[in-house]
């Protein structure tokens, strides 16, 4: 739940950074199946079904994600026990192969920080998030990555999510 609207914004916000248009210029391999069928953007949920969140979905709309437009992102999941302060994300941007950002993230700081509509502690059940970011027009025409790691606390297994984006045409 929080933890990918965050990734969302940090990604959003890093191209808006311009700090990708380096790297955007490499064109290495994007992991799809089949050139022509090759999607703009999807998520792996990577979690375990003993991880404190679980994912039911994730939707995005516009769909496909349009630069320079809003992105309404849903996200609909379970908290199996109560998520408490301390929760943390470490996540990794990369563009291509190319890691542009490495970095962990407070994860009920940030969702305070981006106004969501669930703040912690998150209470034991069922939560439908949505949240919405203005994409930057410039976002480069390149295959994005965002790989999400969360933890509790206590270092248990929050969420792993990836989610991919490709901007090329
Ligand atoms: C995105 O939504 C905000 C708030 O509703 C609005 O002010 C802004 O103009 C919108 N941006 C675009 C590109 O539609
Ligand atoms: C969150 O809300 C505050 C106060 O309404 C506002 O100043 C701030 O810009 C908002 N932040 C985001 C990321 O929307």
């Amino acid at each position: 739940m929080l933890p990918m609207h965050s990734a969302f914004l940090i990604f959003a916000s890093f191209a808006a950074g311009g700090l990708v248009n380096a790297a955007s210029t490499e064109q290495v391999g994007f992991h799809t199946p089949g050139k022509q069928m090759k999607p703009s953007w999807g998520y792996t949920n990577c979690g375990e079904p003993t991880d404190i969140i679980q994912l039911r979905s994730l939707k995005v709309t516009p769909d496909p994600p349009q630069p320079g437009k809003n992105l309404t992102i849903t996200v609909e999941g379970e908290a199996r026990e109560t998520i408490e302060e301390g929760a943390y994300a470490d996540v990794v941007v990369k563009v291509g192969r190319i890691k542009i950002l490495q970095r962990e993230f407070d994860i009920c700081e940030e969702a305070l920080k981006a106004n969501a509509s669930v703040t912690c502690p998150v209470e034991k059940g069922e939560y439908t998030v949505t949240q919405t970011v203005e994409l930057p027009r410039e976002i480069p025409p390149a295959p994005f990555t965002v790989e999400l790691r969360g933890n509790t606390v206590d270092d248990d297994p929050l969420v792993c999510l990836d989610i991919f984006a490709d901007f090329r045409k």
